[in-house]
């Protein structure tokens, strides 16, 4: 196959370099994958609106969340065990997302360590995804490496208290290779995803370890610990995201976990217009779920999202080529955003609003 020009080519690309159990570990949702789905056809129920005789000659991409400066609205998904895509695993999407200015979301269950990805780093910045494990002390020591290694930001999230039922992974029983580790957890507890006969080890894993008891006061733990900004990772209704800016969250992620959670539940597209509504002018908002194209990441930023998380196409990009696929992969969502922008009569990110789009709640 020649270089692929968007991201659907990267996912058949990136088919030929995976192993069938990460592949399905990857591509898959939860049950039905009616939300999997749901997330790419919210999206493409949106249409835009261009506006014309706009002095487009200068494109304005960046743009500021929690006062952190990027190139593009863009931050890497945290997405675990990415040494199952390419050896060089999350060092790789390090390398590229700093390259590229974008965010990168290191996840918990990385499978190169916290400190390894953080040396990566350059002005660009990085957060750490976190799993509140019962292990408090566990948890604790986590966020306080997490701040030690100078991330900016932690995310947390709060959509997993049992991990979603995955039936690929049930069925393949997923686990890791002998030779691939919880990078951040081995080392402090000796955790392992397990090897199980009827289940997914990662379920397993998060039947064992992660606290399903969490509730708001957790959150004020966590910030009570944390020096660090925290955004809440997975809040999908209004009352939630009021309530997560009420204990303190400085950002919310809009997202049903890549429709890896509760199958059935509401597409992010569908659910941003109404968190916006409630704490748009009170903290940032960032959305994930389906983001394969520009005009994809315009109508989030129509919608009121500061700017999008994507995830699997990182994966396919870096199964495919390592960093050099992980920064073209973010090349072409750039340049479709730029050209989606110019065609649409907008030089400015910070320009773009509602009326850029059909069926918006604040245009009808
Ligand atoms: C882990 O968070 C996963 O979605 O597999």
């Amino acid at each position: 196959m020649t270089r692929p020009i968007n991201l659907f080519e990267y996912e058949e690309l990136a088919k030929q370099h995976l192993e069938p159990m990460a592949l399905d570990y990857y591509r898959s949702g939860a049950g039905d994958e009616i939300t999997l789905r749901e997330n790419r056809l919210a999206i493409n129920r949106y249409r835009l609106r261009p506006k014309m005789l706009v002095d487009v000659s200068r494109r304005d991409l960046t743009t500021t969340i929690l006062g952190q400066s990027l190139a593009i609205p863009i931050a890497i998904a945290p997405m675990a065990f990415q040494c199952l895509a390419h050896p060089e695993g999350e060092l790789a999407t390090a390398e590229a997302a700093a390259n590229s200015g974008v965010v990168m979301v290191l996840s918990t269950m990385s499978t190169k360590s916290l400190e390894a990805v953080a040396a990566k780093k350059n002005s660009t910045s990085q957060w750490f995804q976190l799993y509140i494990h019962r292990d408090r002390a566990l948890t604790q020591a986590l966020v306080q490496r997490a701040e030690e290694a100078g991330y900016s930001a932690l995310c947390l999230t709060v959509d997993a208290p049992m991990l979603g039922n995955r039936e690929c992974d049930r069925r393949n029983q997923f686990t890791l290779p002998k030779t691939l580790e919880l990078a951040n957890l081995a080392s402090m507890r000796d955790l392992k995803i397990p090897k199980t006969t009827e289940e997914s080890g990662l379920f397993t894993y998060f039947t064992q370890q992660i606290d399903p008891s969490l509730t708001w006061k957790d959150l004020e733990w966590l910030q009570s610990i944390a020096t660090l900004p925290v955004l809440v990772k997975g809040i999908l209704r209004g009352d939630d995201a009021l309530k997560a800016y009420e204990y303190g969250a400085k950002g919310i992620i809009v997202s049903n976990h890549g429709g890896r959670q509760l199958d059935g539940a509401i597409a992010t597209f569908d659910a941003l217009p109404e968190i916006v509504g409630t704490v748009g002018d009170k903290i940032d908002i960032l959305v994930d779920g389906g983001i394969r194209r520009g005009t994809d990441i315009l109508k989030a930023l129509a919608l009121g999202a500061k700017a999008v998380l994507v995830g699997r196409p990182i994966l396919w990009g870096l199964a495919a080529e390592g960093a050099k696929g992980v920064a073209h992969v973010l090349e072409l969502l750039k340049e479709e955003l730029d050209l989606a922008m110019a065609l649409s009569g907008c030089a400015s990110i910070k320009d773009i609003d509602p009326s850029w789009l059909t069926n918006s709640p604040k245009y009808k």
